[in-house]
């Protein structure tokens, strides 16, 4: 299997990231998601087969946020570090929905960024739908596999809302779930792996999408940070800790029932009282603490923690516990890890009832800490106990059954011995980042392996081709194919063989007006290899090598503006126009045979657009056709984007044409050449500055433009 040193990418947009004191809990868009991406970060970079991480995120510069997250680049410890590249809204900080339209400008400064520091990395990894966008463009324009982390999901965010009783329009709002979900559909067809915490999420979650597929998903779970928690050993229990419970209790060297959980509903804090409340014998055995939340006066709680509290209280009396629970009205952060160790001490359990438990990182704390547990059978605390084997798992919303579990944990010594250690060293094993990082690396070497074998039956088969190498090719030839690139097979032996000499180094693209699948015809009939890029439909369509990836910024790009269905309407009424065949009808181009004399001028036609409020590039070629484009399409704009997008400066880009709709991609920056056999409307372009006009004809006549610009010294220098 493939050893090599691994590079990994890590991509989270949204929220605000940096590798010390995290603002948790900020707003909506800083939770858990940012302290796993930097744990995990730093984790990897532990790992003895990784050489370097990068997490990348979105650059912040705005007076309403810590100048922390201005930083372009952030160590986070040897060989890993946060990269931040600016886009969207004048980097000012926004809610995460806010970014989406701008997410393609994201995907072209990774490019940037990584042209820039002349090395691709092994595995781009996104966490959450907008990372996944990003990494899905990044993986298929740079051939590089794509590992996913969804942290959530939206399909199952909108069931949630739809179920809380909130109106479909509203949802989708505020929230634009139906884009979102397209996206999660897209990442998760294309996607080598997919990472979830727990089996339930993969089950309930990504079950309810199309493109799941279960044999590319693995079930991962977050690595937590337990150095905090550990078994009291003989350790002195801190006096505040002891106090704080044992002012309740009459009897306090009883074993200990300890639950820790905020006072809201799902909790089910009122199921575990009702359990002990109702049976003398779990009385007579353990006492009970419920630590939920800090409250000063019930009374200043918002309305359903009070009813929760209320509630609480009411039962200690109907129920004629006094002295036997204690609900502490304050804790503090250094409380926690010490209130497990007192239970543990008093040989007593944890207890989690809550209905449902998307993770369940208390019954982590507990097991850390060598405390036994008994559990809702609901969501995550199913696959803890079946890595841990430390307790019971029940059915939260029946009261006998959760008694039942608790004497029986209680009861045993050697089974709660055994319970202790389990915990212990199952979370050792399977919940340090250490041991997630294992893992991680363990199935990310699997894709690795899957997609090398891939790459090589790819090269062996045809080394051009591989859209990857625009990533670092250093000069790029982009030639018209009809009178330009073919017409004459001996030249463009002779151009191909030029080509094939310098793989790696120069790229080759073609720009035409004739849709992909034309354009890819012609090119098999003169036997020319798949270039690494096709501009097709007269610029508005772009993909990328064998596999014909196209590049989805350049449609998000170009739609602006764009009415096709009204552009059709209005184009049938004019005379002198019939439409072209449907395969040159595209989603960005509209062609017309035009007979010329009975077809208004242009002038008139575009006053005509301007009327009806519609915008559109009007391209007229040898008076024969006419094509209609969105305002910011045609062959130069789709040049110039390559060379935005790639990193690469237009002077190292060559292009070459014959004809009137080449025009516009022969004029500007580019080198240009102009073959002998050009048409006479590019008599225009004589006096430019760039525009060479060769001699020979064809394909002969690019390669005396090579020769001509000292294309072939440049680009063959190592
Ligand atoms: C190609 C296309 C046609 C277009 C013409 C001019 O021949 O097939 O649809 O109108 O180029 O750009
Ligand atoms: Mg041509």
């Amino acid at each position: 299997m493939n050893r090599d040193p691994l590079y990994i990418l890590l991509i989270s947009v949204h929220g605000l990231i940096r590798g010390h004191d995290l603002e948790l809990g900020r707003d909506a868009d800083t939770g858990g998601q940012t302290t796993y991406v930097v744990e995990l970060a730093r984790a990897l970079a532990r790992h003895s087969d990784v050489e370097q991480v990068d997490l990348l995120t979105r650059l912040i510069d705005d007076p309403a946020v810590a100048e922390d997250y201005a930083l372009a680049e952030e160590s986070l410890g040897e060989r890993v570090r946060i990269l931040r590249v600016p886009f969207g809204p004048s980097r000012r900080y926004v809610r995460k929905e806010l970014l989406w339209p701008h997410l393609d400008q994201m995907v072209d400064r990774c490019l940037q960024l990584l042209r820039q520091q002349d090395r691709l990395p092994g595995l781009i990894h996104s966490h959450y739908a907008d990372a996944g966008y990003v990494g899905q463009q990044l993986s298929l324009l740079l051939g590089v596999p794509q590992v996913h982390t969804s942290h959530s999901l939206g399909r199952a965010k909108r069931d949630r809302l739809l179920a809380s009783g909130r109106k479909e329009q509203d949802i989708e709002r505020q929230f634009s779930l139906s884009r979102r979900i397209r996206v999660e559909e897209g990442v998760l067809r294309h996607a080598s792996l997919v990472i979830a915490s727990t089996h339930e999420e993969v089950e309930e979650q990504y079950g309810l999408y199309h493109a799941h597929q279960p044999k590319r998903s693995m079930v991962i779970p977050p690595g937590s940070d337990t150095s905090r928690f550990s078994p009291p050993g003989r350790r002195k229990i801190k006096a505040e800790t002891l106090g704080m419970v044992d002012r309740f209790l009459s009897e306090p060297n009883k074993p200990l029932i300890l639950s820790i959980a905020r006072p809201v509903e799902g909790k089910n804090l009122k199921g575990l009282m009702d359990a002990y409340g109702t049976d003398r014998a779990l009385q007579d055995m353990a006492n009970l603490a419920i630590v939920a939340g800090n409250r000063d006066d019930i009374r200043d709680l918002d309305a359903a923690q009070q009813r929760i509290l209320h509630d609480l209280l009411m039962d200690v009396d109907r129920y004629d516990v006094w002295g036997k629970v204690a609900l502490p009205k304050r804790h503090s952060v250094e409380d926690v890890p010490e209130l497990y160790r007192l239970a543990a001490r008093r040989r007593g359990v944890f207890v989690n009832p809550a209905l449902i438990e998307l993770f369940g990182l208390t019954l982590i704390e507990a097991a850390a800490s060598g405390l036994p547990v008994v559990s809702t059978e609901n969501g995550g605390p199913r696959d803890i106990m079946a890595n841990c084997r430390n307790g019971l798992l029940v059915d939260p919303q029946d009261p006998l059954a959760l008694s039942a579990a608790l004497k029986v944990a209680l009861c045993d010594r050697e089974q709660w011995r055994r319970w202790s250690k389990n915990g212990v060293a199952g979370v050792r094993r399977e919940y340090s980042w250490d041991a997630h990082v294992a893992k991680y690396v363990r199935g990310v070497r699997r894709v690795l392996y899957r997609n090398r074998k891939r790459l090589r039956r790819q090269l062996a088969s045809d080394l051009r081709g591989d859209h990857s190498s625009l990533a670092f090719v250093q000069r790029l030839l982009i030639s018209d194919i009809d009178n330009t690139l073919v017409g004459d097979r001996e030249g463009l032996q002779e151009l191909l063989a030029w080509l094939r000499e310098r793989t790696g180094v120069v790229g080759f693209g073609v720009a035409t007006g004739r849709s992909l699948e034309s354009a890819r015809r012609q090119l098999r009939n003169w036997r020319v290899p798949m270039p690494e890029v096709l501009i097709t439909s007269v610029g508005t369509e772009i993909n990328y090598g064998r596999k014909l990836i196209p590049d989805t910024g350049w449609a998000n790009h170009i739609r602006d503006l764009w009415r096709r269905d009204a552009l059709v309407e209005l184009l049938a009424e004019v005379p002198g126009l019939r439409p072209q065949e449907a395969e040159n009808q595209r989603e960005f181009k509209l062609s017309y045979y035009v007979a010329i004399e009975d077809m208004p001028p242009l002038k008139t036609m575009y006053r005509l657009l301007h009327e009806r409020r519609l915008r559109g590039r009007l391209v007229l070629s040898r008076q024969e056709t006419l094509d209609v484009l969105p305002i910011r399409a045609s062959k130069g704009h789709a040049v110039r984007y390559l060379a935005y997008k790639w990193g690469l400066p237009l002077c190292n880009f060559l292009v070459a044409g014959d004809s009137g709709n080449d025009i516009e991609m022969l004029k500007g920056d580019t080198l240009a050449v102009v073959v002998g056999n050009h048409s006479p409307e590019l008599e225009s372009l004589r006096d430019l500055e760039n525009v060479y006009f060769a001699e020979a004809r064809y394909a002969s006549g690019i390669l005396e433009g090579l020769e001509h610009y000292g294309f072939e010294r440049v680009a063959s220098e190592p």
